[in-house]
């Protein structure tokens, strides 16, 4: 199995493959992100966008490993492959040894485990990348995300303030 290549199972039964966005993956991430509800939109990207615009999905899949990595979730369709979820951290420029974390499942893949494991895989390759510190910002009305982040394996830090969710965990020594 190539680097960062993980067989998976969905709580359904499914097999589905995490492995790393490359920058052929424009148009799989952009339908991704296409068949998203605006309350995932808004979950993901803090803001109510009706359309990526081309250029940020194509910045998305043009992933500089000095400072970033890139998981997608896919799955088979016949002989397509369709992606149902990302997960991404991004080193912060003013804390090289920290880094924001930040993902999303496609609506009709949710509560199948997909989001737990791409998380659960983005970790080590952070850690091996020197990545201390994790950290990512969410609405408090995010209960999903928090009740995941919540039963981690890690000690969260968070700050609550006009409606948003700052939060920091330790992934390392
Ligand atoms: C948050 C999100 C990534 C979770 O993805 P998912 O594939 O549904 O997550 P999982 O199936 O792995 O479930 C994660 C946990 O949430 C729990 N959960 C599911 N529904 C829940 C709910 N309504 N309230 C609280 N917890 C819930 C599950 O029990 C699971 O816990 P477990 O792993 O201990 O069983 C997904 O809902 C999503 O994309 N949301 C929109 C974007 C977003 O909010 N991103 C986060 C900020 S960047």
């Amino acid at each position: 199995m190539p680097e960062h290549v993980f067989e998976e199972t969905l709580k359904n039964g499914a097999p589905y493959l995490i492995r790393p966005i490359a920058p052929d993956d424009v148009n799989r991430l952009g339908r991704l992100y296409k068949s998203l509800s605006p309350q995932s939109i808004y979950f993901r990207f803090m803001a109510p966008l009706e359309r990526l615009p081309r250029a940020l999905v194509r910045d998305l899949c043009d992933v500089n490993p000095e400072r970033e990595f890139a998981l997608a979730a896919e799955v088979r369709q016949g002989r397509a492959r369709e992606f149902i979820g990302a997960a991404r951290w991004l080193r912060e420029s003013h804390d090289p040894q920290a880094a924001q974390i930040m993902l999303v499942v496609a609506d009709g893949w949710t509560n199948l485990g997909a989001g737990r494991t791409l998380y659960r895989r983005l970790i080590p390759i952070a850690r091996e990348r020197g990545i201390r510190t994790m950290r990512g910002l969410i609405l408090d009305s995010n209960f999903k995300m928090i009740s995941m982040l919540v039963n981690s394996e890690f000690t969260l830090d968070t700050d609550i303030q006009d409606g948003l969710v700052s939060f920091s965990f330790n992934i390392g020594d």
